[in-house]
């Protein structure tokens, strides 16, 4: 008989810039899950819509999805924050969050065999993406703290920004990302609130950590 093995999947939904990405990744190293940020696919096409404007079609984005390999996200031009804001732009259009749906579907539900499950990150993962995720969390920090966070991460890769521009483009980001009709960010019921504002990364690793494993029973 040809069993499937039962994967774990976990969901997380974040604002710009709250810890979701360093946590799920320390979650997914701890458990051995397949990662994806979700955000870099839009930030990949934000990229392509600047660096290919003349051909930029949904054509076009289909197939450079389609031959997209996670090595393919591993680029420091996807963190700047003219590519973020791009990225909140192109990701209201219905058509290209299609393309970018199956794409992740895929990551979520068919991980190489040597994971045990997968772990996703991003705006709609907890109720569009992995609606039946073994664990879902929301990650959120004020928006004055994830802006310090942020600019310091751009200043660490030379980005020339100052902190003000880095706030008030987090803060449309926000108001684009939550009140947006397609796959707005939003914490559903079922996600565990994880408020990263004054606590350390191992200690939001930590807190994680133990709500998994009480369930899991390790
Ligand atoms: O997470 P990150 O800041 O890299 O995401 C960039 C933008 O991509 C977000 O502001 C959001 O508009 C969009 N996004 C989305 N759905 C996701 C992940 C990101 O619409 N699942």
């Amino acid at each position: 008989m040809n069993k499937k093995k039962k994967i774990l999947k976990i969901a997380i939904d974040s604002p710009a810039a709250a810890g979701a990405g360093t946590l799920a990744k320390a979650i997914s190293e701890h458990y051995n899950l397949f990662y994806l940020d979700t955000g870099k696919i839009y930030r990949f096409i934000a990229y392509l819509k600047i660096k290919f404007p003349k051909k930029f079609n949904n054509k076009f984005v289909k197939s450079k999805i389609k031959t997209l390999k996670i090595k393919d996200l591993i680029n420091n031009d996807l963190l700047s924050d003219k590519i973020g804001t791009e990225a909140s732009i192109i990701s209201k259009i219905k058509t290209l969050r299609k393309i970018v749906h199956n794409f992740q579907i895929n990551f979520a539900y068919n991980p190489p065999k040597k994971y045990n499950g997968s772990c996703l990150d991003g705006r709609d993962i907890t109720y569009n993406i992995i609606p039946d995720a073994d664990f879902k969390f929301y990650i959120t920090a004020n928006v004055k703290t994830r802006a310090l966070r942020r600019y310091k991460e751009l200043k660490s890769l030379k980005k020339n920004i100052s902190y003000k521009e880095v706030l008030k483009s987090i803060k449309n980001r926000d108001k684009s990302d939550y009140n947006r009709k397609i796959a707005p960010l939003k914490k559903t019921k079922d996600s565990l609130l994880i408020n990263t504002t004054n606590l350390s990364k191992r200690a939001c690793f930590l807190k994680i950590k133990k709500i998994i494993d009480r369930k899991i029973n390790i």
